[in-house]
């Protein structure tokens, strides 16, 4: 793990956030690299379950909604953690994270004060005036706005059940215990599907969509992030730890270096929001049956995805040493560059120029590096620590043969190859979302 958060300081993927004045606790910030490759996870995901599915379409809904919502979702009474403090050194836990009554702060054993419930929504006032009437909350969860935009998306588009609403978004709790770098932080980002079905008749026909997503999920860890499934473990949470709105839920969890630990989500809601929502607006949340006329309250499968713990198992899960030297094997469509471009020499116009316009002519279709500093060993050693699949290296029979060299960073093998050809090869090769 900290070899991991080295490199993301030292390449450019992740920085502590307000570094220069000191940090905040628990902020990050990406850097140039971190965010191309968040956005290609991003891509990636809104290409599989948004572009390339019938069932499914996207919103974008403001991070500050009417306060009634996080009333009628349960939040405002439900969303809260046990939390504990330390009577020596007051610092404050939740209280899963101690283990044998011993503060991890100041080492104090049994220095406990009695559990009392903390809401995890972070408030803040609209308008000018901090008043109690004015309160309101940064989502701790996208998924409410595809149960308030439900009517919206309904009547404005072409849908049958069963169908899902997608978004991806910021979300923001006030944890008790933040850490483990970007895993557990209180801004970070959110990949989710509600997916609405008819109610069920008998317990198959949730339990069918469930199995389906289950699926979904793992097709999507194993595809996409490119894990291997070994180190996915999925946690059946027991009716008594599930949250306040799910009948059953499943948690994804990775082999991360601190711990087994959540990655991803999936919950049956039931008609648990929307029924809520139609409760306390007042407006019709039932859905239309074209077909009979019939008229219900769907119920909801919930798979849901944080974009930074994907983030971070892409990191982890890249990384590799080989004889001290870091090669982060990225699938190619989620590295943050897909391609370097080296003139063999910086003091040879012919050959700077040659390899200019190829850096140009490639740069309209893939992320493209330029480097030409120092000897061609130190250029891929810096580019197989940023996860670059591929080198094209321009030298002298370049200028006569207009070939490259091509060399991939997971068997280091070299091929020459035409220039004409350079972009079809590299679209066999790289998906580009
Ligand atoms: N809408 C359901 C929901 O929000 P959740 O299990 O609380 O369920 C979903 O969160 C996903 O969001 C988690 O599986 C995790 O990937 C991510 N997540 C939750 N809290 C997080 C945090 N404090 N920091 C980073 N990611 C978080």
């Amino acid at each position: 793990m900290e070899k991991v958060v080295a490199l993301c300081k030292r390449r450019g993927f992740i920085f502590p956030g307000s570094q220069i004045y000191g940090g905040l606790a628990n902020s990050w910030d990406y850097g140039p690299l971190g965010v191309e490759l968040k956005n290609n996870i991003k891509q990636a995901w809104w290409k599989r379950f948004v572009h390339l599915r019938e069932d499914v379409l996207g919103i974008d809904a403001a991070l500050i909604m009417n306060p009634l919502v996080w009333e009628a979702s349960g939040h405002v009474a439900n969303f809260q953690d046990p939390l504990i403090e330390c009577k020596k050194c007051h610092q404050r836990y939740r209280v899963d994270y101690i283990k044998d009554k011993i503060c991890p702060n100041c080492g104090g054993k049994d220095s406990f004060t009695d559990e009392k419930m903390f809401n995890l929504m972070f408030k803040t006032f609209i308008g000018p005036a901090e008043e109690q009437t004015n309160t309101a909350y940064f989502r701790p969860e996208t998924a409410q706005a595809m149960f308030v935009d439900f009517r919206n998306v309904v009547d404005t588009q072409r849908l049958r059940l069963p169908f899902g609403i997608a978004q991806i978004g910021k979300a923001f709790r006030n944890e008790i215990t933040p850490g483990n770098f970007i895993f557990r932080t209180r801004e970070f980002e959110q990949m989710e599907i509600e997916y609405f079905i008819p109610p069920p008749k008998s317990e198959k026909d949730w339990q069918g969509p469930f199995e389906v997503w289950r699926k979904e999920i793992l097709a999507w860890t194993a595809n996409d992030l490119g894990v291997g499934l070994e180190k996915i473990h999925e946690h059946e949470i027991p009716a008594s730890q599930r949250a306040h709105y799910s009948k059953r839920t499943i948690d994804f969890e990775y082999d991360f270096p601190f711990g087994v630990s959540e990655l991803y989500g999936l919950a049956y809601r039931t008609d648990f929001d929307l029924a809520n929502h139609e409760r306390y607006s007042g407006q019709n949340l039932k859905y239309r049956d074209p077909d009979t006329g019939e008229e219900f309250i769907p119920h909801v499968i919930e798979p849901t995805w944080g974009v930074d713990r994907s983030v971070l198992v892409v990191l982890i899960d890249s990384y590799t040493e080989d004889q001290g030297r870091v090669i982060l094997k990225l699938p190619p469509k989620l590295a943050p560059i897909k391609v370097a471009v080296f003139p063999l020499l910086a003091n040879k116009p012919d050959l700077v120029g040659k390899a200019k316009g190829i850096y140009q002519d490639l740069k309209h279709q893939f992320t493209v590096a330029w480097d030409d500093r120092g000897n061609i060993g130190k250029r891929y050693a810096s580019q197989d620590e940023i996860g670059t699949p591929f080198c094209i290296t321009v030298d002298f029979q370049s200028l006569e043969d207009e070939a490259v060299t091509i060399r991939d960073r997971d068997s280091a093998k070299q091929e020459r190859v035409k220039i004409v050809d350079l972009k079809t090869h590299f679209f066999g090769k790289i998906e580009v979302e």
